[in-house]
């Protein structure tokens, strides 16, 4: 694989995690407001794009040559959703209050997530230019 095609995935393999992430809330919402069952595609599928996408485009983007500070946005993506699994163990476990309260920092951890795709998004869009790069493979 070239560089510069290595550098076409790593860009939409962040838009898909941008779109999937506004899709997340979508989900959540449906799990919520629609059926339960529907909370599988929240709790279960989607997360892979958001959370773990990420973390498979951050060698992609090294080879590409992308700057460093992008490819740890890439990292706190998946990282955040994780916490968003162990910001939800007090309402799993039916903790009692105010423990259980703790749980409701994942909606707040959502926003995080979103400002953060956002940043990934704008660093896509607008790469650092090459010369300023001192990281890159050789
Ligand atoms: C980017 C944003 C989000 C991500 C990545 C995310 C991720 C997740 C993940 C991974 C789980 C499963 C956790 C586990 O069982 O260990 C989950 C569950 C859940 N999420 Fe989110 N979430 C996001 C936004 C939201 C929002 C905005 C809400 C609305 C309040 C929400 C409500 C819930 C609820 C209620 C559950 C628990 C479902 C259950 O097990 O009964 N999430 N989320």
């Amino acid at each position: 694989m070239t560089r510069n095609r290595a550098r076409q995935v790593f860009d939409i393999g962040i838009y898909v995690v941008v779109a999937a992430t506004v899709l997340q809330f979508f989900l959540a919402g449906l799990g919520i407001f629609g059926s339960a069952q529907l909370f599988f595609w929240h709790t279960t599928v989607n997360p892979f794009l958001v959370g773990v996408l990420p973390l498979l485009l951050i060698p992609v983007g090294w080879y590409a040559g992308v700057d460093v500070r992008t490819r740890w946005l890439a990292a706190a993506m998946f990282g955040l959703v994780v916490l968003q699994s162990i910001l939800l163990f007090p309402y799993h476990a039916a903790a009692a209050e105010p423990w259980r309260e703790i749980s409701a920092l994942h909606a707040l951890n959502a926003v995080l997530i979103f400002w953060v795709a956002l940043q990934l998004l704008d660093r896509v869009r607008h790469p650092v230019a090459p010369s300023v790069r001192q990281d890159a493979p050789s």
